[in-house]
């Protein structure tokens, strides 16, 4: 197992983050290390994967209204965090997401936000297919401070000031977004990547989902790609009780501080960033993503 250090202990909230490797992940995450990194992928496996914050539930709607051709009442059968568990997932007593996985039939569609580097390696050994939905860093980070300030399972994220170096020093749950990025970016040449925009997602939906139901291996005439279009619109996200988080209790999501589906637009780091942190940012950008071509919309 690898070596973990304590980082964050909050008083009066479970805060702690752990390591594995240098990435800073839940506790109890890395307390289950061993068994998620033994975790048999099948080759029929779908894997979606995400840095934080990057539009996680959304594709996950998306995905599973084409894997139910479009059927609203089977899309409503369980909890979206339940139709697909995170692979690293722990909460002791609760069957953790590896056992969630275990159970189901196949073929299964499941969820990481780990780095490549720290997948379980029978994912890459069974060319299963992987779905990476990246978001423009300065959202994710707006995104994910608010999350962290009504999330009383993950550290307090302190003043806007204090959050942003903790989120460009990569200090945050799952590590840093360049290098979260970066390292997908970089397996999708070898392996059955298909890596999408969460700002492609919301300019064009539909010919966004056509992708997704093409790497998918279905056929959805248009009338269905249409409701499908519809029903993962973030107003309607936002009003489904199966997506929108409202059945978590409060003393893990606190909805009252900020709600789970808070904004879903391009551009709410303008909002947030002061001119001299955007120019730093836009600095550290550059040399951390120097040579990678991806192409991400600030505005729409
Ligand atoms: P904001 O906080 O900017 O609103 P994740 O599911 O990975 O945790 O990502 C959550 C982010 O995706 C939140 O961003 C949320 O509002 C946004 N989101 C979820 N569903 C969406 C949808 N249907 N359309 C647009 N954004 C959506």
């Amino acid at each position: 197992m690898a070596l973990t250090t304590a980082l964050t202990t909050a008083v009066g909230k479970q805060t702690q983050l752990s390591e594995v490797a240098g990435i800073p992940l839940q506790a109890a995450a890395v307390d289950n290390w061993s068994q998620i990194q033994s975790f048999e992928a099948q080759p029929d496996d779908l894997l979606i994967c995400t840095y934080p914050k990057s539009g996680t539930t959304w594709i996950q709607e998306i995905v599973d209204m084409i894997e139910q051709n479009g059927d609203m009442e089977k899309c409503q059968r369980a909890l979206i965090q339940h139709r697909h568990p995170l692979i690293e997932w722990a909460r002791p007593p609760l069957p953790s997401g590896v056992e969630q996985a275990k159970a189901m039939p196949p073929p299964r569609t499941l969820r990481t936000h780990l780095p490549a580097q720290l997948l379980p390696p029978s994912f890459w050994e069974n060319s299963c297919k992987f779905l990476y939905v990246a978001r423009n860093a300065k959202d994710c980070m707006v995104s994910y401070y608010h999350f962290q300030r009504m999330n009383q399972v993950l550290p307090d994220p302190g003043t806007w000031e204090e959050y942003f170096e903790t989120f460009i020093s990569g200090k945050v749950g799952w590590g840093s977004w360049f290098d979260h990025v970066k390292g997908w970016w970089e397996m999708k040449d070898r392996y059955q990547i298909l890596f999408l925009l969460f700002e492609d997602i919301k300019r064009d939906p539909k010919h966004e989902i056509q992708k997704v139901m093409r790497f998918m291996g279905k056929n959805l005439d248009e009338a269905v790609l249409d409701k499908i279009v519809q029903e993962t619109s973030f107003e309607k996200m936002k009003e489904n009780p199966m997506t929108n988080r409202s059945t978590v209790p409060k003393s893990i999501l606190d909805q009252s501080i900020s709600p789970f589906m808070r904004k879903g637009t391009v551009g709410d780091w303008k909002n947030h960033f002061t001119v001299a942190q955007n120019e730093r940012f836009d600095e550290i950008y550059r040399k951390k993503m120097e040579g990678i071509s991806i192409n991400f919309c600030m505005e729409l």
